[in-house]
């Protein structure tokens, strides 16, 4: 077969193909390699007379850091020495582009595991998010932000940890900016009636930005005209590239499965968008807004000390062994213990379920047992009194509970005690997910779990 006709060979059949694909190809007597795709992400990677196909940069990180980003339908053609890149069978000029960050992302240093070393990336990652956006006054993140002013109603749209940040952005903007907020797993969004007009905006949130059913819902948004702003990690992704606005993350490359840096900074990005609306809905005075700001250029400090508590070593010997472990909480601590639930069972395998702590009655507290661990987070002073309540609830049925909080309180309702710093409730979130983050890790250890790439999962779910 000619070149040429491997092209169009290539290019007929991916015209044919359905659903969502990358390919890398090599034709028997021809000595290329062909690379091509449609929605799934596809980079090729620049090195020294060497070129790399890959899903994403961390890959390619050990390498090189010049990569290209292939669109769809467009066939790469690649030797040794040589990349051309063809669409619809006409040459096309690609522009190469260069990973600035971190390129020792892709070692450990010294940490056992990238989970491990990512967590404690967050003090960085999150000075580095808000220092992006935030100089200090209130004035830059009106003017580093685009304009939100216009909009009554917000979508937030996301999958798994995303989605869990979403629920978090939702109670922040709903309580501090007094709008209207939904949070849907896009699997479900992009398939449902939506309720939106040209004052809605609908936030996609994702790590990779390129999650097959974000990218979707993203899509169906914009072919119905409402405006879309993407919280997004890697940079020319496709959500960041087809919304209308994008706020980076600055969480740089996440290599292990289960997210933790880039969770914290997405909650920080709504920690932002929430003060911002706030402010210009003239709902904040001005002794809050610079007790915010003075806990916001604090924040690092807080994660660094907040890393340091080793308290979860103790817990994790004592649970890493239960077949079911419950998280509770109530408002924001009951989005935080969906996550906290989620990392524990990724990584860990033990299957694990958050509730809000006042469903507990309606059927879950059937399934406590003596010694069945219960971890309770409570972090929300006007609702603390509620969950203590419910803590009790299971405790009296035996089980094993641990009680997460920012305020220390004596009594027999628990039996572990992790005590975070008390923080302005917008940025509370970041501190709070923290130890949830190290117990999951610490258990999935003592189940000799392969904690970076957790069975069944992919770093990005390109597919539906
Ligand atoms: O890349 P995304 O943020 O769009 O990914 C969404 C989810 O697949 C992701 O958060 C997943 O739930 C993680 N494994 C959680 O740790």
């Amino acid at each position: 077969m000619s070149i040429k006709n491997i092209l169009k060979t290539i290019n007929k059949a991916i015209k044919k193909m359905r659903g969502s694909f990358a390919f890398g190809i090599l034709v028997e007597g021809d000595d290329h390699l062909y690379a091509t795709r449609l929605t799934s992400p596809l980079i090729i990677a620049e090195g020294n007379n060497e070129y790399y196909i890959a899903s994403d940069v961390p890959a390619i990180l050990k390498y090189t850091n010049k990569y290209i980003l292939l669109d769809d339908y467009e066939i790469a053609k690649i030797s040794a020495n040589n990349l051309t890149v063809f669409k619809d069978l006409k040459e096309v000029k690609k522009e190469v582009l260069t990973f600035v960050g971190d390129m020792e992302a892709g070692m450990k240093n010294g940490y056992d595991h990238f989970m491990l070393k990512e967590i404690h990336e967050q003090d960085k990652v999150i000075k580095n998010t808000i220092g992006y956006y935030f100089d200090g006054t209130i004035e830059s993140i009106i003017k580093n932000l685009p304009d939100l002013t216009k909009y009554n109603k917000i979508d937030i749209v996301a999958c798994g940890s995303a989605y869990h940040t979403g629920l978090v952005g939702k109670s922040l903007i709903e309580k501090y900016a007094n709008i209207p907020v939904t949070c849907e797993v896009a699997s479900e969004y992009r398939y449902k009636r939506s309720f939106y007009d040209d004052k809605t905006l609908v936030i996609l949130v994702s790590q990779s930005g390129e999650t097959a059913d974000t990218l979707a819902a993203l899509r169906k948004a914009k072919e119905d005209n409402i405006d879309t702003l993407a919280i997004v990690n890697v940079v020319g992704s496709s959500i960041a590239r087809e919304a209308k606005y994008v706020l980076y993350i600055k969480a740089g490359c996440e290599i292990a499965v289960a997210t933790t840096k880039a969770y914290t900074a997405q909650i920080s990005i709504f920690s932002l968008i929430a003060l911002y609306l706030s402010y210009t809905n003239k709902l904040l005075n001005e002794s809050e807004l610079n007790e915010i700001i003075n806990e916001i250029n604090e924040l690092p400090n807080i994660i660094n000390k907040t890393l340091q508590n080793k308290k979860y070593i103790e817990i994790a010997n004592k649970i890493y062994k239960r077949r079911d472990i419950f998280f509770i909480g109530r408002g924001i601590d009951y989005a935080l213990s969906m996550e906290g639930s989620l990392k524990l069972k990724e990584i860990s395998y033990i299957n694990s379920v958050a509730y809000a702590a006042g469903e507990l009655k309606h059927g879950t507290i059937s399934l406590i047992e003596n010694g069945t661990p219960v971890i309770a987070i409570s972090t929300d002073n006007d609702l603390r009194e509620k969950t203590i309540s419910n803590i009790k609830e299971v405790k009296a049925r035996d089980a094993y509970t641990l009680f997460i909080t920012n305020k220390k309180i004596e009594g027999d309702f628990y039996d572990d005690i992790i005590v975070v710093d008390k923080i302005h409730e917008l940025l509370q979130p970041i501190i709070t997910i923290i130890p949830l983050q190290l117990l999951a890790y610490e258990v999935a250890k003592l189940n000799n779990c392969d904690i970076d790439k957790p069975r069944n999962l992919a770093k990005s779910v390109t597919v539906e």
